[in-house]
């Protein structure tokens, strides 16, 4: 029901319809109404003073029967939308789009480009790839809910020096079985071993360029253990990423890009950007250190290999937007690059985006990636499931299918914890306060749908042709559906700031109003019309709540 579109027609000439549709927005405070119209820039047009003009549109616009009120309050214009109306037509929207509630086709026809979790091979996938992943994934599901064509890319590390050493250390020191057993931990403690005996022998890291030149000219047999430990990398993630129900489209890493990056160094020189410094290819900017794209030495950079893909992936699908979820850290080398790219005269520079993200740091002490320490994201999950697991056997002894419930409740908790705050925020984690059942967490709104769920098994058939909303037009009904009714609001919210934070804090609002709701008003009790809206509208509450951990990669279970 766009009741935007209803208001706006309301107004006659001289003024413009389509402004006023554009200008209605939420009201600051929601006791003040459903809509509110500012009438700045119309009384500026008009010649007139706002807070007249908005005293003049209150006495003289037409009251159509769907408008309860019509207050004017300052230069601002607050339309109350009736309350029976409201409530009949989001819950009915919700009956009829049920799981594309909130989704609409405005993407149509455009990618988006999203460069997120780009692991390093050989690599632990540790706690502090949780941000990238979770965000970026999100991002994926809003984007494809909004219409648009996602295209998810895993930027793997899978070049560089260190791959050569990698296999100096393996033929050195490493055993194949160890390796197939323990994947990547029996990988990066080579590799902290390498440079510990390399402080003692520094003819090893003239061994380690060496492999690597072998890996880059495609020697078969570094090739092949190079493959091996990328597969085996890949076996691993692969399996937290199902539990995160996280996906991609494209494991298109940096070594995709050797071929590709000397027709941009060679455009970049023609163009005169390139310049020699110190035997070294650099590209000046303004205001910022130069973009470092090859050594003297001949090797090329991280930096290089971002501005290859940048122009494979716009020739290659055209996006609409490229968006890399990395931390802030890197902040420096996205603004340079992406200058550089300007630079060389391509508009589309602007299109691409660096969605950056704080740092996630333990309570017991922060992560500590140096001697091969790390925290590994798997374990947390592990650890977040055996808690959850141990919190539900307390609490409903009887559950069915525990393990089942515990995985949801605990993965859940952690990908919630993670999408709650603002992106740039630096997080600490606590088992103890992302478990916890009441506050603003992953279980606390599980919780809550499971509540709505077993409402609606115990309350029997509801049907929406059936609906009377009389029972649910008091104070908490009406913070309810009015709240459902923004919901297609904030799933664009969330897009336009790349913040999926939007949709986590909305759930969490609605679980807290169906709350309160449930303490006041006993849902299965009164007449069987009065019911009947009761369980409409918690049908409507759980079903957004689950619209909304979709979009986040978090399950629902129906008990807990
Ligand atoms: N592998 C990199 C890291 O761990 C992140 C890559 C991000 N994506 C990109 N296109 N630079 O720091």
């Amino acid at each position: 029901m766009d009741y935007r579109k209803k208001i706006s027609l309301l107004f006659e000439e001289p003024f413009d319809r389509k402004e006023i549709y554009s200008l209605l927005a939420r009201p600051k405070e929601e006791k003040m109404g459903d809509f509110a119209l500012p009438c700045f820039t119309l009384a500026k047009k008009a010649g007139e003073n706002p807070v007249a003009l908005a005293k003049k549109f209150s006495e003289t616009l037409e009251r159509p029967s769907f408008i309860s009120s019509i207050e004017p309050a300052g230069g601002f214009l607050n339309f109350k939308i009736k309350d029976e109306e409201l409530a009949t037509s989001v819950i009915g929207e919700i009956f009829e789009k049920g799981e594309n509630y909130g989704s609409s086709d405005e993407g149509k026809g455009r990618v988006i480009c999203i460069d997120y979790s780009s692991i390093n091979i050989a690599k632990p996938f540790h706690i502090g790839h949780l941000l990238t992943t979770v965000i970026g994934a999100a991002l994926y599901r809003i984007y494809g809910f909004l219409g648009y064509k996602p295209y998810g890319i895993n930027h793997l590390g899978d070049y560089g020096t260190q791959f050569g050493k990698m296999i100096s250390a393996y033929k050195r020191w490493g055993n194949k079985d160890d390796i197939e057993k323990r994947g990547v931990t029996a990988l990066n403690e080579l590799y902290v071993r390498f440079h510990s005996e390399a402080e003692k022998d520094e003819s090893l890291n003239d061994e380690g360029r060496h492999y690597f030149k072998l890996i880059e000219q495609g020697d078969s047999e570094c090739v092949k253990i190079f493959e091996w430990f990328k597969k085996i990398t890949l076996e691993e993630v692969n399996k937290v990423y199902e539990r995160l129900g996280v996906k991609f489209d494209s494991y298109n890493g940096e070594s995709f890009y050797n071929d590709k990056m000397e027709p941009v160094l060679e455009e970049l020189s023609q163009k005169g950007l390139l310049k020699e410094s110190d035997g070294a290819q650099v590209v000046e900017l303004d205001g910022m250190p130069p973009c470092l794209l090859k050594k003297a030495d001949g090797a090329t950079l991280y930096a290089t290999r971002d501005i290859a893909a940048a122009f494979y992936r716009k020739k290659t699908y055209d996006f609409y937007k490229c968006l890399y979820v990395v931390a802030y850290q890197q902040n420096l080398h996205f603004k340079q690059f992406f200058k550089v790219i300007e630079l060389m005269g391509y508009d589309w520079a602007k299109d691409l985006q660096h969605i950056a993200f704080g740092m996630v740091s333990l309570e017991d002490g922060t992560l500590s990636t140096r001697k091969g320490k790390v925290v590994l994201l798997d374990e947390v999950l592990n650890k977040a499931v055996e808690k959850s697991l141990k919190i539900i056997t307390e609490k409903n002894p009887d559950l069915k299918d525990r393990e089942k419930i515990a995985e949801m409740i605990g993965v859940g908790a952690v990908i919630f914890f993670a999408l709650f705050n603002g992106r740039i925020k630096d997080i600490v984690f606590s088992y103890d306060k992302v478990l916890t059942f009441d506050g603003e967490t992953g279980p606390y709104v599980q919780y809550t749908c499971a509540r709505c769920s077993s409402i609606l098994e115990k309350g029997g058939k509801y049907d929406f042709k059936k609906f009377n909303p009389s029972a649910i037009l008091n104070q908490e009904g009406r913070s309810i559906y009015s709240a459902l009714a923004l919901f297609p609001e904030k799933v664009k919210e969330a897009a336009e700031k790349n913040e999926p934070c939007v949709i986590t804090r909305y759930i969490t609002d609605i679980a807290q109003r169906f709350n309160k709701f449930y303490i006041e008003h006993k849902i299965i009790e009164g007449s069987k019309e009065e019911i009947n809206a009761k369980l409409c509208l918690t049908y409507a509450v759980r079903r957004v709540i689950i619209n909304g951990f979709n979009l986040l990669g978090i399950k629902a279970p129906d008990r807990m």
